[in-house]
């Protein structure tokens, strides 16, 4: 038996204000993209913006459905249009905002385990790693340089060979 170990590492900035300006943009957008989330079943507001390659931006919200399991979180909603409708185009990063509609949280809301794999397949699709920036509505900003960090162990397509 051999026991191994995996270490994950993430960055936490105070504000949205300490991001790089291009990541601030980012996190404004996916801020709007929030306001504009379908969730009357929840009351838990997501926004998700994704930053291309050609500098364009790509937002999403959570949108649920009276058949709970048919709704879709925001992350994938904004990586799937992405894909859908930038299929060549390198994504860089994506910008997470979450919490409930009538309160202000400030721990950093990280995407689910689904939305994890979903954006791990765009990263080995495109060969380069995507940052994730999260966080609640107000507060400190947690980041992974590359999904993986919140995904180890990641279940592929190599293993379908
Ligand atoms: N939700 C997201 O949009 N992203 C996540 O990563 C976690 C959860 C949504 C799904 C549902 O509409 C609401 O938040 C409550 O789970």
């Amino acid at each position: 038996m051999k026991k191994q170990k995996i270490v994950t590492e993430f960055e936490v900035y105070d504000s949205i204000l300490e991001l790089p300006r291009g990541i601030q943009t980012l996190m404004e957008e996916a801020k709007k993209a929030r306001l504009k989330a379908y969730a009357p079943y929840s009351n838990f507001l997501v926004g998700a913006a994704i930053l291309l390659k050609n500098d364009k931006i790509v937002t999403g919200s959570n949108q649920e459905n009276s058949s709970y399991p048919s709704g879709l979180c925001a992350e994938r909603t904004a990586i799937y249009a992405a894909g859908a409708n930038y299929p060549k185009t390198i994504i860089k990063a994506l910008a997470i905002t979450a919490g409930p509609r009538n309160v202000i949280n400030t721990t950093p809301v990280p995407p689910c385990g689904a939305c994890r794999q979903a954006v791990a397949e765009y990263e080995q699709k495109q060969s380069e790693p995507i940052e994730v920036y999260f966080m609640a509505q107000e507060g400190k900003v947690c980041k992974v340089s590359s999904l993986l960090e919140l995904l180890p162990l990641a279940f592929d397509k190599d293993f379908l060979k």
